[in-house]
């Protein structure tokens, strides 16, 4: 169901990969509510040519940009504000990697450049992302910028290794550059902490499977699936939660509340 949500309203998405990456989802979601945008990824990612379906299927257009690199994020959002006619309403932060997970390093045995370029590509890049923007003043008043985060920053989740720390810094960065954004240009920014999704950066964590059945039997409304984190998304860019900012809001059934369940009891009672 459609609701014209975001009619006249124009972003930036990034991060969609394939067709089970949250961004994508998004992308679908808020063409459906007659958003506009532009898409973007990695320069590497569109190697793999998927994301021009995306794009065809969105009427978008896609430029390319690592979102590490001053210099790519500036001219993003300089041709986006081209492209789309004018300054943006949304912008969707989907974007995480950790090197360690990638390879297989135990949190107590990291190799710090791979530290690095984690914390780089999944947390400051938020910060850069959004320091671009307010440079070149590219928010309308009362647009509305998000990250997604997992609440492995907040609580361990062993195998979640250093993404959990830079989960920690992306969130702390939605909250001082929220305030910023408030003041200056009346712009809202939250993260949403979203429930393990199988997507290629979720199933790139060690123990998966068993991370996302737990977290399944644990969350009394069951696990938030990428369409259902699209659709919550669709409401944060809304103008129905304009007041609304510097928030970790939690978008997974029920999970983060919940000591324990009765069907966790039950296994254990076996
Ligand atoms: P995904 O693998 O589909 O998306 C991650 C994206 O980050 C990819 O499109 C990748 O190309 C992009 N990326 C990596 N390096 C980049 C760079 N230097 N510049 C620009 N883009 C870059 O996976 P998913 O799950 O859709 O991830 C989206 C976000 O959701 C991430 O922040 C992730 O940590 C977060 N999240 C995912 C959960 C899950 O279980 N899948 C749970 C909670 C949060």
């Amino acid at each position: 169901m459609s609701y014209n949500l975001l009619k006249g309203k124009k972003g930036i998405i990034f991060g969609a990969l394939d067709e089970n990456s949250i961004a994508w989802k998004t992308a679908e979601r808020v063409h459906a509510e007659g958003g506009t945008f532009v898409l973007t990824n990695a320069p590497v990612a569109m190697r793999m040519g998927k994301i021009n379906e995306l794009a065809e299927k969105t009427g978008s257009e896609i430029i390319p940009a690592d979102a590490t690199l001053e210099e790519d994020l500036d001219n993003l959002i300089n041709k986006s504000m081209e492209i789309l006619g004018g300054k943006l309403d949304f912008v969707l932060h989907s974007i995480g990697m950790s090197v360690n997970v990638r390879k297989g390093r135990h949190y107590t045995d990291e190799k710090y450049d791979f530290t690095t370029k984690g914390w780089d590509i999944s947390a400051l890049s938020f910060h850069k992302v959004m320091q671009s923007i307010y440079k070149s003043d590219a928010m309308n008043e009362w647009g509305s910028i998000v990250a997604l985060t997992y609440m492995a920053s907040q609580r361990v989740f062993p195998d979640y290794n250093d993404m959990a720390d830079n989960k920690a810094y992306l969130e702390s960065v939605a909250r001082s550059f929220g305030y910023f954004f408030g003041k200056e240009k009346k712009v809202r920014v939250n993260t949403i902490s979203q429930s393990p999704t199988p997507t290629t950066a979720g199933t790139g964590v060690k123990g998966f499977d068993g991370f996302i059945s737990y977290a399944e039997k644990m969350s009394p409304l069951g696990n938030a699936t990428a369409q259902d984190c699209a659709d919550y998304t669709v409401t944060l860019f809304s103008d129905l939660t304009r007041k609304v900012t510097m928030q970790n809001l939690f978008h997974d059934g029920g999970f983060s509340n919940t000591g324990v369940s009765q069907e966790v009891i039950e296994y254990f009672s076996k």
